[in-house]
């Protein structure tokens, strides 16, 4: 297996996305199959950030297959104290056999993959979310197939609407969808639009899959056509003095009853949580029968579980 980082959806090649999701959609269903794929092996799991659903999912995901994961708080290593990261990848590769990394720059994970041995996940960066959304497409393509199938193709022609902050979710969304020929519109305003360089990164990409992508500012046409609206926070992990300032700046791009009724008939609800009910989505749609957020966080195990064993099986 060549592929030996996961720091970005763009590390996967459209036809391993699809392996990805497929691999995932056999782990999900026949969990006893994979039950010693890595045995014996430990994932280390540094974390900058806060998370419930990422530690937790990645853990468990380590556990089920045969191994082991190990919590490492930014605070409490030595990075906290100003340790390099090329000594922290280089020792950590010493003991363990994969990384997983939650980090503030994307710099940082670019780092820990150069200089380590062993595998490194990205578990999120301020500029992209990897992990999420392959869960994503993973939960629309369950949604989407007929009779309970799996099949990755249904995602092509459909259109999944970002809402929001042009932030790492949006970027990663915008990847995925390009890898899987799902159209991907992001609806942010002017200050918060996504990377220009990752939008054209798409774009390019989608020209061979046939996925479309769309950047709007307009919340009311911006969602027309939509068989999926998804947001996110507007203020994210070490924003939060901006919180008062983006709640304005973002009024009127709420997920609602309304905005939702714009969108195509059955249009699906999806948020990578955690939530501000209220704020980004109305709590009527968030809770609501259109609503698969629990689904997608479900997801995660699966996932990641098949991005560990594409990655770190074998070894
Ligand atoms: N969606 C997500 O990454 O959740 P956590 O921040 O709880 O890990």
């Amino acid at each position: 297996m060549s592929l030996r980082h996961y720091l970005s959806v763009t590390d996967l090649s459209p036809a391993e996305v699809r392996e990805t999701l497929l691999l995932a959609s056999d782990i999900k269903r026949n969990p006893g199959k994979y039950r010693q794929a890595l045995a014996g092996q430990t994932l280390a799991m540094i974390f900058q950030k806060k998370s419930t659903r990422t530690r937790v999912s990645f853990e468990v995901g380590m556990y089920q297959l045969g191994g082991h994961a190990l919590f490492l708080s930014g605070a409490d290593i030595q990075i906290g104290r100003g340790e390099t990261i090329e000594d922290t990848a280089k020792v950590i590769s010493r003991y363990c056999n994969g990384i997983m990394a939650r980090v503030y720059g994307h710099d940082v994970i670019e780092d820990l993959g150069k200089y380590a041995t062993v595998p490194v996940i990205n578990g999120l960066s301020d500029l992209e979310h990897p992990c999420q959304t392959l869960c994503d497409v993973q939960t629309l393509v369950e949604h989407w197939t007929a009779d309970g199938g799996f099949d990755p193709d249904v995602l092509r022609g459909k259109t999944l609407c970002y809402v929001g902050d042009g932030n790492n979710m949006a970027h990663s969304l915008l990847d995925t969808g390009a890898a899987t020929g799902l159209n991907v519109t992001i609806v942010a305003p002017a200050d918060y639009a996504p990377s220009p360089v990752i939008v054209e990164r798409a774009r390019k990409l989608g020209e061979q899959t046939g996925a479309k992508i769309v950047v709007s500012t307009d919340p009311i046409s911006g969602v027309q056509g939509a068989d999926c609206i998804y947001t996110d926070v507007w203020a994210s992990m070490g924003q939060e003095e901006e919180a008062q300032k983006r709640q304005r700046d973002f009024a009127g791009f709420q997920v609602d009853e309304t905005m939702m009724r714009r969108a195509n008939p059955g249009c699906l609800f999806m948020h990578c949580l955690p939530a501000h009910r209220g704020e980004e989505v109305s709590a009527e749609v968030c809770d609501g029968p259109r609503s698969i957020i629990f689904d997608e966080a479900e997801n995660r195990l699966h996932i990641q579980k098949a991005l560990m064993v594409r990655l770190m099986g074998g070894r």
